[in-house]
Formats: structure tokens, sequence, C-alpha cells
């Protein structure tokens, strides 16, 4: 019989999930000797080596890749089992929420309205881009997700609660601003500057002009809508963002929205979590408290 601690657990799969011993160490406020040490008692324990270092880099070993699928499988079900023992004590637990960057602009609201009414929930949220959100979703890293539209596949329960409009912004002295309707033809014509691959909007807006058979010219890629909007206030090109990205910009004028053909490209917000999962009574108290906010849109 195998003995090993779930302390141990814990510190290989931060080892394994960042492949560095200094990341983990850091994440989980150890020193990297003990990191070390902790890695090199596991490996006698289970008497295999579940890592190897070659130069400077880690690699997971064919056991340890092994080893860390069953790790992730321990503490996602430890994971489970505190938010059920939470729910059977009758405390209002915590949740952990992922947003996509785009996402950003309206969770904080939503939280804070939340937190108002709930508070003694203690929720962390964290942000990236969609791809990241799936894989941490997967990793059962994050209990809930706020997305655009979700992959048919990959076990997840996803319902959409708020609309999410993308639209083509503009430098204010843009010679198509006071245009109405305009041809999508003319947009061949203009540099669009595009989020990282990953992104939802980026996908939403490659889709959107391959359905309409349109060759966009597009110039530097940008990992945030922050960087797309100053780049298009400083003329460098056009952009596709959500609207909720650019309240403050357009109260302002810094930038201005085009009329074109097929805009805006209406998409939705999305509550999703992982079929399997169990949602502690604080994360299904904020699943149906955005679920009522799309009554009331
Ligand atoms: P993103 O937004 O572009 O920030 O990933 C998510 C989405 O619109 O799906």
């Amino acid at each position: 019989m195998i003995h090993f601690t779930l302390r141990q657990v814990f510190v290989f799969d931060a080892v394994a999930k960042h492949l560095s011993y200094s990341r983990a160490a850091a994440l989980l406020h150890l020193t990297q000797p003990a990191v070390s040490m902790q890695i090199r008692q596991l490996e006698e324990n289970v008497g295999i080596e579940l890592l190897e270092q070659l130069g400077k880099k880690i690699f997971l070993t064919e056991a340890g890749r092994a080893f860390h699928s069953h790790c992730q499988n321990i503490l996602s079900e430890l994971n489970d089992a505190e938010a059920i023992l939470a729910d059977i004590k009758g405390m209002y637990g915590k949740f952990s929420i992922c947003v996509a960057s785009t996402a950003a602009y309206v969770a904080p609201k939503l939280l804070a309205e939340f937190c108002r009414q709930h508070p003694k929930a203690q929720v962390s949220l964290s942000v990236t881009n969609r791809e990241m959100l799936l894989q941490r979703l997967a990793d059962n890293e994050a209990d809930m997700a706020i997305m655009g539209r979700p992959p048919e596949s990959g076990g997840l329960d996803a319902i959409p609660f708020m609309e999410n409009q993308l639209v083509v912004i503009a430098p204010p002295e843009h010679p198509l601003i006071g245009i109405y309707p305009i041809p999508l033809s003319m947009l061949e014509q203009e540099t669009f500057l595009v989020r990282e691959q990953g992104s939802g909007t980026r996908i939403a807006m490659e889709r959107f002009f391959l359905e309409h058979r349109m060759r966009l010219l597009t110039g530097t890629e940008m990992n945030t809508n922050e960087a797309i909007k100053q780049a298009v206030q400083f003329g460098m090109g056009l952009g596709v963002v959500s609207l909720h990205t650019i309240s403050l910009e357009l109260e302002t004028g810094k930038l201005k929205t085009l009329d074109v053909e097929g805009f805006p490209i209406k998409r939705y917000w999305y509550i999703v979590h992982r079929k399997d999962k169990h949602l502690s009574s604080v994360a299904r108290s904020f699943k149906s408290f955005l679920l009522e906010k799309t009554n009331q849109n």
C-alpha cells in the first residue's frame, strides 16, 4: 500500500501545473526548499520519479503524468466535499468565479450587487480569456464562469443571462461616421485591430466576417480591450469590441460606433459550470441571482 499525504498532493499538483518549483512555492506560500522536500518525500513514498529535470526545465515523467491526473481528481473531490459539508452545516460558504476579460466589464457590478444582498458571501474573481477560462473549469479551479457562448461539448451547463453586443468602433473624426447604413464591403478598405487568438470577441468577429464572405485587413493583435480602444482612438485602425467595454469612451466622445450593416453582432453572456460540479449554496444563489437578471432584461 502506497502512503502519501494530502499536503504532498497539493504541492505536487502545483508543481505539475506550473512545471516550476518557485512558482509552486509562491502560490502555496512556501519556500522553494520546502516544496522540493515535499516532492522528494512523495517520490520516496510512491517509489518512482514523478518529475525530471532536463537543463533548467522540469518535466513530468510518465508516472508523474498518470499520478497528476489522479491528484486532480482527488482535489476536485475534496473541493466538492468541502462545498457539501458547508451546505450541511448551513454555512454560507465561498465560491470562485472566473470571467472572460470582456465580461470583467460587467461582472464586478453584478458581484457588488449580489454581495450587498449577501454580506457573508466570500467570492474570488479571476479574469482571463475564453481559452484559459475553459481550462480552469476543466481543471476544477473555478466553480463557475461568465463567458460568451461556450462549446457544446465538454460537459458544461451553460445558461445565457445577459445580452452582449459587439460593435465597430472608430476614432471620432473617422470619415465613415454619420453614414447610415455603412455597406459591409466598405470595411474591406479598413485595417482592423484584433484581439488575441483564444478571445471570444475575436472568434465571433472572425465568424461574422467569414459568414459574410469578407476578407478583412487585420493589423496589430492586442490582448486587452483597453489596448484596442486606445489604439483605435489614436488612429491605428478600427476595432470590434463589446458595447460593455466602451460606455465611458462613448460618454466622453473619445470613440464612436459605426452603423455598419449587420452590426451589432448579438451575443450573450452565459453563466457556466461543469455539469458534475456540486455548487455550494452561495454559488447556487449567485447563479439564481444572475438568472433573475435575464427576466429583467
Ligand atoms: P473575450 O470575451 O473576448 O474577452 O474572451 C469573451 C467572449 O466574448 O466570449
